[in-house]
């Protein structure tokens, strides 16, 4: 019997019937068979836990935690530290319960600009909190880096598209890719990152057409959308956002699945359903 601790109760184990621990090997397991992968960001034990429950296969401890947890203007500030303390927290919380799921670190701002070495420091931090793999953003000068972490055994997620640690470059929140030029500069990235061993990509604001053609082109790296269509190996979304806690308007490429659910767990449930059956995203809302 469970007994109810106050502050939020864990579970004695993750609910999730004898699924296998996700790794590298089950996610390109599903991608062969078509399964759509899910991931959802956490920054904490208890949503972490929920999202697992939920079916969740990934979890990203986001810079994004900037913006939701910590009131910043954007992930500009989110320090090394800060994304250690979170992701040892989804750790904890996931291992406290033997939970399956793959945790996914950050690397914020700052942190693996400056050498390859830097990032290599930084990632063994992120390692050492209890991340499965870690997350840079950017192409070009990248790729080296993402080679020099996966030669020694980081598994790496790269990110292009909208990139928001360098949101002042971009000139804001806006999709990227658009235009021939720009299409065939993020798929050098791209082909460029595989080829370095990235084995996952967040494609962000990117055309839907785009995506689905990135796809197809990147067989060992596993492209995961936030608004790039529904096109893509798998989804993620920010959780406050897909659960509705936020006063602003969403980005249009957010669906709130809480809308007719009477739990987190179930909304999760319904994102988790929602992206396997392929009815989230909806091209014609949720892309450009
Ligand atoms: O930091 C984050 O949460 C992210 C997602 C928006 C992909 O990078």
């Amino acid at each position: 019997m469970t007994t109810a601790t106050p502050y939020g109760t864990l579970p004695p184990a993750s609910p999730v019937a004898a699924r296998k621990p996700v790794s590298l090997p089950r996610l390109a397991e599903m991608r062969e068979r078509g399964e759509k992968i899910t991931m959802l960001t956490a920054y904490d034990a208890t949503f972490a836990v929920v999202a697992d429950a939920a079916g969740v296969e990934c979890i990203l401890v986001g810079d994004s935690l900037g913006m939701v947890c910590q009131g910043l203007p954007s992930t500009v500030g989110v320090t090394l530290e800060t994304m250690c303390y979170h992701t040892e927290s989804v750790a904890r919380g996931i291992r406290r319960v033997q939970g399956t799921c793959w945790i996914i670190g950050d690397l914020p701002f700052g942190s693996y600009q400056e050498s390859r070495e830097q990032a290599l420091r930084s990632a063994t931090a992120l390692m050492q909190a209890g991340a499965h793999m870690v997350k840079l953003e950017g192409g070009g000068w990248t790729t080296e880096t993402v080679r020099f972490l996966v030669e020694r055994g980081i598994p790496v997620c790269a990110h292009l598209g909208l990139t928001p640690q360098t949101v002042h470059a971009l000139g804001g929140y806006r999709v990227q890719g658009r235009g021939e030029e720009s299409a065939r500069a993020l798929e050098r990235d791209a082909l460029a990152l595989q080829d370095a061993g990235a084995s996952m990509l967040v494609l962000e604001m990117v055309p839907a057409a785009l995506s689905a053609q990135l796809t197809e082109k990147l067989p060992r790296c596993h492209t995961i959308g936030i608004g790039a269509g529904k096109d893509t190996a798998g989804q993620v979304l920010v959780m406050h956002d897909m659960l509705g806690i936020n006063l602003g308007k969403n980005p249009k490429f957010v669906r709130n699945f809480m809308q007719g659910q009477g739990s987190v767990l179930d909304a999760m449930r319904a994102y988790v359903s929602a992206v396997k059956d392929g009815s989230f995203p909806d091209n014609s809302l949720h892309a450009w």
